[in-house]
């Protein structure tokens, strides 16, 4: 089977496919598999194609529902990354309710002057209130990690689940008000596009943490950096709207933590992704049943 590869995806799976090339997705009437990283995907300039395996567990950008109405079968890499993106939402949690960060570039500018009693301050974790949107198998990871914390876990979802008692249900708008640090752990859909918008951040008490290793988009980016600059909020973001780009007024501001989409970004995880991709791509050139496929 002839498979077109957007990049040498990391680890030595990669090397077990047999017709493989590595180049941008360009227009071949040859290729019956892609492996992408969420990328767009234009059917009519694939006319052999019968699979797209995706690197990555949200595939929002690939245009699914088009290649599904074509026959198009579309994978992903559900679990196996959601210790990684789970450990980095605790580290934006961390970062930036102890402010690390902001210390970190006050050291290396020369003004840590004065004695470690004088000032900058932060919010205590302990004992505060985590609000996690989308209690999927993310959502999960980072509650079960807050045991250890001993925070109070709030969650919300589309659909209620109280999951083995991990944490407790809230509407949405009563989670926001609720929450010293709200994270999100949703995927990017319709119904969740642009569903922290203005007046939803407006619930967010002052000096509440906004954190988000799931999809820019579905947060009102314009309306979020507009509470940033004003200081009333922080905010952890590893996911941007249009990346890699980041909106300017956010590279000077001490409360927010930018990292570049790096939830996934762990050899072990990215070696375990690239696992699942070669693995339905085998499946499909045996003719077996598809490890993950999506929507199936
Ligand atoms: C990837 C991700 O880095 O799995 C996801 O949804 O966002 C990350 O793991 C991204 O999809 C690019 O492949």
């Amino acid at each position: 089977m002839k498979v077109l590869a957007t990049r040498r995806y990391p680890g030595p799976a990669f090397e077990e496919l047999g017709d493989v090339e590595v180049a941008p997705l360009a227009a071949r009437a040859d290729v019956e598999a892609l492996i992408v990283a969420n990328e767009p995907v234009d059917a009519d300039s694939f006319p052999s194609l019968r699979l797209v395996a995706n690197f990555g567990v949200g595939y929002d950008r690939i245009g699914v529902e088009e290649l599904r109405r074509r026959g198009i079968v579309v994978t992903n890499t559900p679990g196996v990354l959601d210790a990684a993106t789970a450990d980095l939402t605790w580290a934006l949690i961390l970062a930036t309710r102890r402010r690390v960060v902001e210390g970190d570039r006050r050291v290396r500018a020369g003004e840590w002057t004065g004695s470690w009693a004088d000032g900058f301050l932060a919010e205590e974790l302990t004992g505060s209130t985590l609000g996690i949107i989308g209690l999927g198998r993310i959502g999960q990871s980072v509650a079960r990690r807050a045991v250890g914390f001993d925070l109070r876990v709030v969650y919300t979802q589309r659909r209620r689940s109280e999951e083995a008692g991990l944490a407790d249900y809230r509407e949405l708008e009563e989670l926001l008000a609720e929450s010293d640090i709200a994270t999100i752990h949703a995927p990017l859909t319709p119904e969740t596009r642009g569903l922290i918008d203005a007046r939803r951040l407006g619930l967010l008490h002052d000096g509440a943490c906004l954190v988000n290793t799931a999809r820019g988009e579905i947060v009102d980016e314009e309306a979020l950096v507009a509470e940033l600059v004003s200081g009333r909020i922080r905010a952890g973001l590893d996911v941007f709207a249009h990346e890699p780009h980041v909106p300017e007024p956010l590279l000077s501001l001490p409360n927010v933590v930018l990292t570049p989409h790096l939830g996934s970004g762990t050899r072990q995880t990215r070696e375990s992704m690239t696992r699942i991709v070669v693995d339905n791509v085998l499946a499909m050139e045996r003719g077996d049943e598809l490890l993950t496929p999506v929507g199936a």
